[in-house]
């Protein structure tokens, strides 16, 4: 049989597993690993918007809801497109599986761009310091690189490293949740200097 069809047939059975609520005990675990952190519709940032209540129903189908900071502002629009693959392969085949249309695309796009927090490019000149690779070996696993500089709506500020390890430590239990290393102390706090840096 052709491989790439295997492999798309593989992908379907388990998605069609996901997306019936087959009632097995490790079925939301799965849909929550994926997702660490995931949220629903009520607590949802700007929850009353339009764009938060399209992304809510449309990107809870088949796992949970994700948090709309789980990605860069620049990074959301592809992975929009890639989430958007996964629904051709299921679109008309799972009830439920839909595609949203043009305008709706635009509105999820548009809400998940605005929630985002500020990422580093892959290639930033930042992640050439010294401790530019333990950084991204630790947080580029399931997104890209925050910038140091976050928040621009409140004037483009560095958190405090109180803050910073507030999100790493959270971090680290996601890691922690998909099996991943977890970063020692000493990881930690080389991550939170290299966050809380004057440059
Ligand atoms: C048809 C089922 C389906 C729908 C609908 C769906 N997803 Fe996914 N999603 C998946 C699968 C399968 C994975 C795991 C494989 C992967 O990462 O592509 C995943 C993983 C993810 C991840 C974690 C991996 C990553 O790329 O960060 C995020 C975030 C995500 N989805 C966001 C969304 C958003 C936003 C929407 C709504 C636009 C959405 N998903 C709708 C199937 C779906
Ligand atoms: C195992 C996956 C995973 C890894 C690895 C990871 N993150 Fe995250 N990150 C998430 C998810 C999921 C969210 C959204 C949910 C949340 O904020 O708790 C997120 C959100 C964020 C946010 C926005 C949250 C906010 O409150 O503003 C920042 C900043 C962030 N991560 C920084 C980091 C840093 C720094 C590292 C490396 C130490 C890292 N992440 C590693 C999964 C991960």
């Amino acid at each position: 049989m052709n491989p790439v069809y295997l492999r798309q047939l593989t992908v379907a059975a388990a998605l069609l597993f996901f997306a019936c609520g087959t009632a097995v005990a490790w079925d939301e675990n799965i849909k929550q690993v994926a997702i660490p952190g995931g949220l629903t519709a009520d607590t949802l940032p700007d929850a009353k918007s339009k764009g938060a209540k399209l992304f809510a129903s449309y990107c809870s189908r088949c796992h949970s809801l994700p948090s709309p900071r789980m990605h860069s502002t620049s990074d959301w629009a592809m992975r929009f497109e890639k989430m958007m693959d996964h629904v051709k392969l299921l679109a008309g085949t799972v009830p439920g599986i839909k595609m949203p249309a043009e305008n709706e695309k635009r509105e999820i796009v548009s809400y998940l761009q605005k929630m985002g927090f500020i990422g580093l490019a892959e290639y930033a000149p930042l992640l050439t310091e010294p401790e530019g690779f333990k950084v991204a070996w630790f947080c580029s696993a399931c997104h890209a690189v925050p910038d140091p500089i976050q928040f621009p709506a409140k004037g483009a500020t560095q958190l405090s490293a109180k803050e910073w390890h507030l999100i790493v430590d959270r971090m680290n239990a996601y890691r922690k949740k998909q099996g991943r290393e977890v970063m020692s102390d000493a990881d930690n706090k080389t991550i939170v200097d290299f966050l809380v840096k004057k440059r």
